[in-house]
């Protein structure tokens, strides 16, 4: 039984499912659609509403530091990405190379994995774009009824109806094609780098020196009773739960490793890129340095211009412009959040349904949902079905806790990719790779340990959930998709052959 649990799928064979023409997907990216792919996605909720929630609540001004660890964390687990994605350039991201390298159950655990990851992800950015719709359409007296502007403000009945629609229509995009939606992305990646630049430089002049003092904030204990909101170091170890000092610092960076999160999207486009071998290195690592000098420019710029106390929680970046008087620098911003997180939303939702794609193409979900569209050559089922049940959760659901889930899912996936690397290495040191990750052992083991470590800065209640899904994740394994796996049936005829 080990045996059937851990085969795995030849690369070789990865890379000829994608050329069957009933399930092929067009190559059409560069590696600049691919970077330009990668900033669409990265640069999202978390600049934009998280940086103020985490300088309030745990790192102050250092949150400028929080950005900076776990932009390390993600610059460890791009350099593990970038070689994986370049060795098997085939649609599905971290699923497909722990097929490839570790066996079909770590396979199907991080494909499950993903599956949450991705999909609530854009349920999250799909709640905060909504948040900076209402904003702007409040300032025109426009307002939705309570109980359609999402679940927060509703008391009883509460449906994100804006949320749930901005879903639906991206999902109709995704089933149109992948170039309309890569030539949307450009336009809105533009509007918003622009949003984010004029923070940066217009918010320079208005820094005040005073605000940065303290600069890390002195640790503070918590209220007692709030255990299992605590980080789970905390409770591992013993320690009092506190917010703020240098512990502070790593559970903020937990929390903003959020802002990140999307690098690792690119490489699920790899099948779909004209020359993977080199472009997707270029894509994965370029888009991740321009966000993490954007996002420490930012962070610095806010905390600066208004003492970290004050900062709001909704809009953050917008409201810091109100607060030092220039309420028009304040629409124009909001307005291109709304715009960037629109691009997010999509590029999550198109990651989510290449995992799954991949998945029901190797026969762990259903093959039903591997057929690509005559015409629009998309993974339409797979799109349609995934979309609405996620525009379903985002009507339904807040924000916060599925933030955190969405963190846990997406560092348990770099763990599991880092160690996929150095098993790669061991037991296929003949493939080519156009992109090799510098000092193996010595990078992975570093992007497990820095993974591992945001992952322990999360909330207790968050690795209950996530141990939840993923004990559903092995029963459906063992119940179906262990049996319908095409290496199953592969497995089973090969037997037959030899008995014969
Ligand atoms: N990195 C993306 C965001 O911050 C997911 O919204």
């Amino acid at each position: 039984m080990a045996s059937t649990l851990f085969r795995t799928k030849k690369v070789e064979q990865s890379i000829l499912d994608t050329e069957e023409p009933e399930h092929a997907l067009k190559k059409s990216l560069s590696a600049l659609d691919l970077t330009v792919f990668g900033v669409g996605v990265i640069i999202g909720t978390g600049i934009f509403v998280l940086t103020g929630t985490v300088a309030k609540n745990n790192a102050g001004p250092a949150v400028a530091l929080a950005f900076v660890a776990a932009a390390v964390a993600c610059a460890l687990a791009a350099l593990c990405y970038a070689e994986f994605a370049s060795t098997v350039p085939v649609a599905g991201s971290a699923y497909t190379f722990s097929y490839a390298s570790l066996g079909e159950l770590p396979a199907w655990v991080i494909g499950w994995d993903l599956v949450l990851e991705f999909a609530l992800g854009t349920a999250v950015v799909a709640v905060g774009w909504s948040g900076y719709i209402r904003s702007l359409m409040d300032n025109v007296g426009w307002h939705l009824p309570d109980s359609l502007g999402g679940r927060d403000g509703a008391h009883g009945f509460g449906f994100d109806i804006l949320a749930a629609a901005l879903v639906l229509v991206l999902t109709a995009i995704l089933v149109f094609g992948m170039k309309l939606s890569a030539r949307v992305t450009q336009v809105v990646v533009a509007i918003k780098v622009t949003v984010v630049l004029i923070v940066i430089v217009a918010g320079a002049f208005f820094i005040t020196s005073d605000n940065y003092h303290p600069f890390i904030p002195k640790s503070q204990p918590v209220a007692a009773g709030g255990n299992l909101k605590a980080p789970l170091i905390e409770l591992i170890f013993g320690w009092a739960p506190s917010n703020f000092g240098v512990m502070g610092i790593f559970t903020a960076a937990s929390v903003v490793f959020f802002a990140f999160i999307g690098f690792d999207i690119v490489a699920t486009a790899a099948e779909e890129t004209k020359n993977p071998q080199r472009d997707m290195p270029r894509g994965i690592i370029g888009s991740l340095v321009i966000c993490t000098v954007l996002y420490v420019a930012v962070s610095l710029v806010v905390t600066g211009m208004e003492k970290y106390t004050r900062l709001s929680v909704d809009a953050p970046l917008a409201d810091a412009f109100k607060a030092v008087g220039h309420p028009w620098f304040a629409g124009v911003i909001s307005f291109g959040a709304a715009v960037g997180l629109t691009t997010v939303c999509m590029i999550l939702l198109l990651g989510q349904t290449r995992v799954f794609f991949a998945m029901s193409r190797d026969g762990l979900l259903p093959r039903f949902f591997s057929h690509v569209h005559p015409k629009f050559r998309t993974p339409y089922r797979p799109t349609i079905l995934l979309g609405v049940i996620i525009a379903v959760i985002a009507g339904f659901t807040s924000l916060s806790a599925l933030a955190d889930l969405v963190n846990i899912g997406t560092l348990f996936a770099f763990v599991v990719v880092a160690i996929g690397v150095l098993v790669l290495r061991r037991t296929r040191p003949d493939l080519p790779r156009a992109f090799r990750t510098p000092f193996v052992p010595v990078i992975p083991v570093l992007s497990v340990c820095a993974s591992l470590w945001l992952m322990l800065n999360l909330p207790a209640e968050t690795w209950i959930r996530f141990g939840v899904w993923m004990v559903i994740g092995f029963v459906v394994y063992f119940l179906y998709s262990r049996h319908s796996s095409r290496l199953a049936a592969e497995g089973a005829a090969a037997a037959d052959g030899e008995a014969s």
